[in-house]
């Protein structure tokens, strides 16, 4: 994914064609599902919070940085992307590099998505966390192939495994075949390479293809094919790809840059709109064109959203902890990155919550905040715009254990040494929100529960 580093292009002229449009337009839905087999990890945390800060292009704390140092097993990629094999037609050249990135690797565990097409201008897909909510998974279905893909909001690439790839590096995983595919067409020429902050990243060339979410389909939605994906990519087998939901400005492929599934997708739809509806180890959704009243309490508050860098990006400028009083955030600036796992915030913020919880400290083991897994968290309440304090509830706060024993556990809050600050999962998991390209802006509610 795109770091706030990178220079932002204009967004090329691609050639592009949407399905043909409907009588009626539509709305579909996503829906995530909880990962039954999911076993935490001792040092998921960690490795969540150097990815984000890698992902945007934040120095790394010191502490941060001898955690990460002495993670075992599976963790931190550096980039070893493979040797590209061309056997595909037209394909282009792979040059694994690039600047930063989204959702989280190494999971593993059962996915279940399933599609749901409820008809009549409408439809729905399942959704599902995988290990402990570090990443979420829903089905895809591209070229008439379906592929379980991880849905981030903070970057605007389209890209999956595929028979291309190396053998050890599709095994486990579901790869997209062109050869089975009667839609599929080369992007002759065309190629794309996106780096994740944690060495992470993924390259290849590009075609086009069907592509239909939940029941709405874009027909000409530009795919991209890796012929070099980094290890963590090939361990997390039960991600076969990323589909990328930022601002289309972000996308990675070369000559011409292409446009998002939701961009391209947003005029057939009844509402230019998308809602994440995650939800903590459980099923949620996601959803097109719509927006389900019955998934939130209340009303939605609508904040403006600022697109410069690319990003569903608000001012977020006041926090509160528990019931006390609300501080000031000078200048705070956040977005809403569903690929994020943990929620990074300003250091005064993660001061000042901490200082309410019963042994909270800053644990140089783990590079990041942890304290014993049975303290009271308080809720975080967090501004979204200026007109309204979205609760993070405090159960949510508490991430993962980062001992066998889950004594200690990792804070799903945590600091950046940014202005911006990224809201990942940690707040989706208490707050309904959507993404709406009609007017720019962001809407939230807490969850019905
Ligand atoms: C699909 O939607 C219908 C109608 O809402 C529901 O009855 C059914 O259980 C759903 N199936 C799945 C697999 O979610
Ligand atoms: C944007 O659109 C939403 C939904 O139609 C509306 O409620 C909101 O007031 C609009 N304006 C802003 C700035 O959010
Ligand atoms: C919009 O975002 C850009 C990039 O982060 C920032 O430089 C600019 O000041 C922001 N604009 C407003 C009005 O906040
Ligand atoms: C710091 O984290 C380690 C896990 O690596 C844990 O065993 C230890 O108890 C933590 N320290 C404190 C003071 O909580
Ligand atoms: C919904 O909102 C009402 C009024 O603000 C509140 O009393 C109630 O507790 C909320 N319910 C849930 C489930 O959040």
């Amino acid at each position: 994914m795109p770091s706030l580093l990178r220079t932002l292009l204009l967004l090329a002229l691609v050639t592009f064609a949407l399905a043909a449009p409907k009588p009626e337009k539509r709305s579909f839905k996503v829906v995530r599902v909880p990962n039954p087999n999911f076993k935490r990890t001792a040092g998921a945390g960690t490795r969540a919070l150097v990815k984000a800060h890698r992902k945007y292009g934040v120095a790394l704390p010191p502490g941060l940085v001898d955690a990460m140092n002495a993670a075992q097993g599976p963790t931190i990629d550096t980039a070893t992307a493979e040797a590209v094999d061309g056997k595909a037609k037209g394909q282009g050249k792979a040059a694994a590099s690039a600047s930063n990135s989204a959702s989280a690797p190494g999971s593993t565990g059962s996915t279940s998505g399933s599609i749901n097409s409820t008809g009549a201008g409408s439809g729905k897909v399942t959704a599902t966390p995988e290990q402990g909510d570090v990443e979420f998974l829903s089905p895809v279905i591209i070229g008439g192939q379906t592929m379980n893909m991880d849905f981030d909001s903070g970057s605007s690439d389209l890209w999956v495994f595929n028979t291309q790839l190396a053998a050890a590096s599709q095994a486990g995983h579901t790869n997209f075949d062109v050869a089975k595919s009667t839609t599929f067409k080369m992007l002759t020429g065309s190629t794309f390479t996106i780096s994740y902050g944690d060495g992470s990243g993924a390259a290849g060339n590009v075609g086009t293809d069907t592509v239909n979410i939940g029941g709405a389909t874009v027909t000409s939605q530009a795919i991209e094919l890796a012929t070099a994906v980094s290890a963590s990519f090939v361990q997390d087998t039960q991600s076969n790809g990323l589909v990328g939901l930022a601002f289309s400005k972000l996308n990675t492929v070369k000559p011409a840059q292409q446009k998002t599934f939701f961009d391209n997708a947003k005029d057939t739809l009844a509402m230019p709109v998308f809602t994440a509806d995650l939800r903590k180890a459980a099923v949620g959704a996601y959803e097109f064109g719509a927006i389900d009243s019955t998934k939130f309490n209340g009303s939605l508050s609508w904040a403006a959203v600022n697109t410069t860098s690319g990003f569903w990006q608000f001012s977020s400028q006041k926090f509160q902890v528990g019931t006390g009083t609300a501080m000031n955030v000078a200048g705070g600036q956040a977005i809403a990155d569903t690929g994020t796992t943990l929620m990074l915030v300003n250091a005064a913020v993660v001061n000042a919550y901490y200082s309410q919880v019963t042994g909270a400290v800053n644990n140089q083991t783990v590079g990041g905040v942890t304290f014993p897994c049975n303290s009271q968290l308080p809720d975080l309440s967090v501004d979204v715009g200026g007109n309204y304090m979205a609760v993070v509830r405090g159960d949510d706060i508490n991430f993962a254990p980062v001992d066998q024993a889950g004594t200690t556990c990792f804070g799903g809050v945590q600091a950046i040494a940014s202005n911006l600050q990224i809201y990942g999962d940690i707040m989706f998991k208490s707050q309904f929100v959507a993404f709406n390209n009609g007017n720019n802006s962001i809407g939230m509610a807490p969850h019905q529960s």
